[in-house]
């Protein structure tokens, strides 16, 4: 009885467009909500405070949490499409908006493998895809047999909910293995061991797919983490070989099938140092290893998620620049008594081809509180530029000394 209330007749606005649904009010949510403004539209999110950075920017916010079923159904009435911002919507949740009509994207059973780091490791393993060797731990014995047999170290990582390197901690041994499940174990929390792998460097291969079928790849990047947390993207990955590429993009592309992914998906990849692929983890929904695409590619990843929820005709990835260079402005330690509009003013009179995205968010020490893109042709310059703008952003200091004063 209470089936039907959500398939409205009204999946479109009064001008004719379609509203989409993102789940989430973070940065994701308000750099979708920009794209979608391109295209007519207005993105309504599901937000927790009304200051959320996608929530001070569209007038189209339903306040309430992610897990409250109630306040889901409010957020879909009327939408098109229901889509993510974050991984943390309990499927059984999605599950429902699905048989009461919402059209779900991703769909939860797709979902399922961006949210629960064992599931998507069993189900890759499946597929043949490589994956670090694994193993579900439910005692601390599990976690110490699968050192002892693998060989030290080793990384235990929280099934669900680990975000930003949290719920991610690197064991040198038996003893830190067993303190470490022991306490999460103790704690409720699922956990998984895995092979820590010797990489060379981080990989993501950022693929969008529509519900029709149709997919696209963007090139693969570098990613550069920093105390487990995204700090710069290179766009594309330096150095990488066409054939590691096209095994990348390949990859993505048959994973997005497999899984029935719909929306932007992120694999994130490690390159070990004899030249193998192995899949960290996925992400499905705009990702941060995809920013650069919003001023270096013809298609940004916002969009494109906008496209293929939407359905329409996915849009050209092809880059804009030789190199195209994401630098994450992390909050300081101490926040810098400058304001961040005294910074950015600063920031372009000195470098007038800096892209900066701001997400409307405190200063917090590590807090991802925007990104600089910078394209160019030299990926040292590029880089070097890159971070310079966004050290500068949330230090208020340049890493190079530079003082305008001095300048004559
Ligand atoms: N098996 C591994 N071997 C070596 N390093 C690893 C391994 N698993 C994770 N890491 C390191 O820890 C980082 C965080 O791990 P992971 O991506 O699983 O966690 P997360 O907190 O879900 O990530 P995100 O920051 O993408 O939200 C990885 O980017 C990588 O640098
Ligand atoms: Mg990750």
């Amino acid at each position: 009885m209470t089936t039907l209330w959500l398939v409205t007749s009204r999946s479109f606005d009064n001008s004719g467009m379609p509203t989409v649904t993102m789940i989430g009010g973070g940065q994701l949510a308000r750099m979708t909500h920009q794209a979608a403004v391109a295209l007519g539209q207005r993105l309504r999110v599901l937000a927790e405070r009304p200051d959320d950075p996608a929530a001070q920017v569209t007038p189209e916010v339903v306040l309430g949490s992610h897990t409250d079923l109630t306040a889901l159904r409010k957020a879909a009435v009327g939408s098109y499409a229901l889509t993510f911002d974050h991984e943390h919507v309990p499927t059984d949740h999605l599950e429902a908006l699905v048989a009461e009509g919402v059209n779900v994207q991703p769909p939860p059973r797709a979902l399922i493998f961006a949210q629960d780091k064992l599931a998507m490791r069993r189900r890759l393993a499946e597929f043949g895809a490589p994956v670090p060797a694994f193993t579900a731990v439910e005692s601390v014995r599990d976690a110490v047999g699968f050192g002892d047999e693998h060989g030290w170290p080793v990384v235990l990582k929280a099934v669900r909910g680990g975000y930003d390197g949290r719920g991610v901690w690197m064991v040198d041994d038996a003893e830190q293995a067993a303190a470490i499940a022991g306490e999460q174990l103790a704690h409720g929390v699922r956990l998984l061991a895995e092979q820590k792998v010797s990489l060379r460097r981080e990989l993501s291969a950022m693929v969008a797919r529509s519900p029709f079928g149709q997919a696209a790849v963007w090139p693969v990047v570098e990613t550069v983490q920093r105390d487990g947390q995204c700090a710069v993207v290179i766009a594309p990955a330096p150095e990488l070989s066409e054939d590691l590429a096209a095994q990348a993009q390949s990859l993505a592309l048959r994973l997005a099938a497999e899984l029935g992914v719909t929306g932007v998906m992120a694999v994130e990849l490690f390159e070990t140092h004899d030249g193998a692929l192995l899949v960290n983890e996925l992400a499905m929904r705009p990702h941060n290893s995809g920013h650069w695409g919003m001023d270096g590619a013809v298609t940004g990843q916002f969009e494109q998620h906008l496209r293929a929820v939407l359905d329409y005709p996915l849009g050209d990835t092809t880059p804009l620049a030789p190199v195209t260079v994401m630098a994450n402005i992390l909050g300081a330690p101490n926040a810098p008594e400058m304001s961040m509009d005294e910074r950015l003013h600063h920031l372009f009179a000195r470098l007038p081809e800096a892209r900066v995205h701001l997400y409307g968010k405190g200063e917090r020490p590590h807090r991802k509180i925007g990104h600089v893109n910078i394209l160019g042709d030299d990926v040292a310059r590029v880089r070097e530029k890159a971070e310079r703008a966004a050290h500068w952003m949330s230090h208020a200091e340049w890493t190079d000394g530079w003082d305008p004063h001095d300048e004559h």
